[in-house]
C-alpha cells in the first residue's frame, strides 16, 4: 500500500501544520493541499530562513517533492506569483507544481465582495476573497483555470463580474489571466489523474490541510467558520481520490488560539493569555492580527478526533507552556448550569461554555529544541500523556520549538 498520510489541523488553525507536514515530507514524493487558498499560513523555519506559505504546500519545498494544488482548493494567480518570488528572493529552488486544471480562481473582485458583504467584519475573515471564490463556484459562475485557455469565455466572465461588482479594471485583470496561463499552462493539468497513478505506484503522498477542524464549513463553529472542508473529509472531496491512509495526523496545539471572531470557550482574555500570545509570538501568519489565547480545549478536541479518527497526534508548542506555575485542560463544559461532555454543534450554545478545568502541573524548565522525549520533565512528560489518555492516541511527534529540528520523534508513522 502506497503510504499516504493526513495532516490535519486539529482546533482552530495555526497549529503548527506547517512545520510539521515539511518534517514528514523529507522524503515524500507528492504534497498536496486540498482545500482554502491564501487564506492560510503556513510557517516553515529551515535552512534559507523563514517561510510563510500561503498556497504553496510545505512539502514542495523539498527540492524532490511535487507539490499539487488540487481543485478542493481556491487559488489567487496574483497570490502565487508573489508567493514563488519571495521563495526565490530566499534562495530557493523553483518549486515543482502542478495545478488542477478544475481549481477555481480567486479573483480581485472576490476580495471586493467580501469587503462589501462586511464578512470581514462580522466573521474576522483573512480578506483574501476566499469565501465569495467559493462561493461563486458553487453558484456556477466560478472562472477555473482550464477557462485561461478560453480568452473569451474569460473576458465576457470578467465583464459580467465587473457589471455586479465594479472596482476593478476588466483589462487589466483579463491580461494578468492570460499572462499566468502563459507561464504555467505546464504544470497545470489534471491533478486527480496524476495523483491516482502516484498512489497506485506506490509513492509516498501527503496530504497538507489548511486551517482546521474547527474552522470546517460543516463540522466547524458555524457561521464563524471557513468556507472549505477543513477536515479528512475535505481531501476525497478536494483531490477525487479516496487513498486508503496509512497515519492520519492531527496538528495539535499544546494550548488554544483563534484568529477572527466566533466562540473559543477556553479563551483566558487577562494576563494569562497575553502571556501565551507572548511566549507563543501568537499573531496572524497571513494577516498579522494578535490571536486568542487559551488552554487546551479536550472537549474540542474529543470531537476533533471523532470526525478525522486521528491515529497519530502531532503536538506542537509544548515549549511555550514552559514556565506556568500550573497548567489547565478544559475536559467538559458547563451550558446553562448543566455539564456538557459533547461538542455542541451550535455556536450560540457555545458561547454560553464554561469550560470545567482538570489542573496540572506545570514545569519550569525551558525545554526549547528539546530533541528527547525521557530528557522533557516529568510533568511535561505527564501532560503529554494526559493527552494520550483521554483521546486514546499516541502522540508521536512534540514540537519543541519553531525550527525544523526542534522536534521530538516518538514512533514512526507508517
Ligand atoms: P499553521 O498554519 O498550522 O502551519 O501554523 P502557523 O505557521 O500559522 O503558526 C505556527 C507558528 O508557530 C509559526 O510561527 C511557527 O514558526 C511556530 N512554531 C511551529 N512549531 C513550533 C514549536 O514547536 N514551538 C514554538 N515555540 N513555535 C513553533
Ligand atoms: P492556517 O491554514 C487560522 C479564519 C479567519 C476567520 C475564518 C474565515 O494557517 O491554519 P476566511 O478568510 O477563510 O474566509 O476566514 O477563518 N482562518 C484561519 N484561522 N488559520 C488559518 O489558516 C485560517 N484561515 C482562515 O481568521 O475567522
Ligand atoms: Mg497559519
Amino acid at each position: 500500500m502506497a503510504p499516504a498520510l493526513a495532516i490535519i489541523g486539529a482546533q482552530w488553525g495555526d497549529e503548527a501544520k506547517g512545520k510539521i507536514v515539511h518534517f514528514l515530507s523529507r522524503e515524500a514524493d507528492l504534497c498536496v493541499r486540498f482545500n482554502g487558498g491564501p487564506n492560510a499560513g503556513h510557517t516553515v523555519v529551515d535552512e534559507y530562513g523563514v517561510a510563510k506559505l500561503h498556497q504553496v504546500p510545505a512539502g514542495a519545498l523539498h527540492s524532490h517533492c511535487l507539490g499539487v494544488l488540487s481543485h478542493g482548493m481556491v487559488l489567487d494567480p496574483w497570490a502565487l506569483e508573489e508567493e514563488l518570488a519571495f521563495l526565490q528572493g530566499q534562495g530557493r529552488p523553483a518549486p515543482k507544481l502542478l495545478l488542477s486544471e478544475r481549481t477555481h480562481l480567486v479573483l480581485p473582485s472576490h476580495r471586493i465582495k467580501e469587503e462589501k458583504e462586511g464578512a470581514s467584519s462580522r466573521l474576522g475573515t483573512t480578506k483574501r476573497g476566499v469565501g465569495p471564490a467559493y462561493a461563486d463556484r458553487v453558484a456556477r459562475r466560478g472562472l477555473r483555470l482550464l477557462d485561461l485557455a478560453h480568452p473569451h469565455y474569460v473576458r465576457e466572465r470578467l465583464r459580467a463580474e465587473f457589471d455586479v461588482v465594479g472596482g476593478f479594471d476588466v483589462d487589466q485583470v483579463f491580461s494578468t489571466l492570460m499572462n499566468f496561463y502563459q507561464k504555467f499552462h505546464e504544470r497545470i493539468g489534471d491533478a486527480r489523474v496524476a495523483l491516482s497513478q502516484a498512489l497506485a505506484s506506490g509513492k509516498t503522498v501527503i496530504f497538507e490541510g489548511a486551517q482546521g477542524t474547527m474552522l470546517d464549513v460543516d463540522f466547524g463553529t458555524y457561521p464563524y467558520v471557513t468556507s472549505s472542508h477543513t477536515t479528512v473529509h475535505g481531501i476525497p472531496w478536494g483531490t477525487g481520490v479516496w487513498p486508503e491512509f496509512s497515519a492520519i495526523v492531527g496538528v495539535v496545539k499544546a494550548y488554544t488560539t483563534r484568529v477572527g471572531a466566533g466562540p473559543l470557550p477556553t479563551e483566558e482574555r487577562g494576563p494569562l493569555g497575553e502571556r501565551l500570545r507572548e511566549a507563543g509570538e501568537e499573531y496572524g501568519a497571513t494577516t498579522g492580527r494578535p490571536r486568542r489565547c487559551g488552554w487546551l480545549d479536550l472537549v474540542a478536541l474529543r470531537y476533533a478526533h471523532a470526525i478525522n479518527r486521528f491515529t497519530h497526534i502531532a503536538l506542537t508548542k509544548l515549549d511555550v507552556l514552559s514556565g506556568f506555575p500550573e497548567i489547565r485542560v478544559a475536559v467538559a463544559y458547563r451550558i446553562d448550569g448543566e455539564k456538557v461532555e459533547e461538542f455542541p454543534a451550535c455556536s450560540w450554545e457555545l458561547e454560553r461554555a464554561e469550560p470545567i478545568y482538570e489542573t496540572l502541573p506545570g514545569w519550569q524548565k525551558d525545554i526549547q529544541g528539546a530533541k528527547e522525549f525521557t530528557r522533557l520533565p516529568k510533568e511535561a512528560q505527564a501532560y503529554v500523556r494526559f493527552l494520550e489518555e483521554v483521546l486514546g492516541v499516541p502522540v508521536a511527534l512534540i514540537g519543541t520549538g519553531p525550527e525544523a529540528n526542534s522536534l521530538i520523534v516518538r514512533g514512526e508513522l507508517s
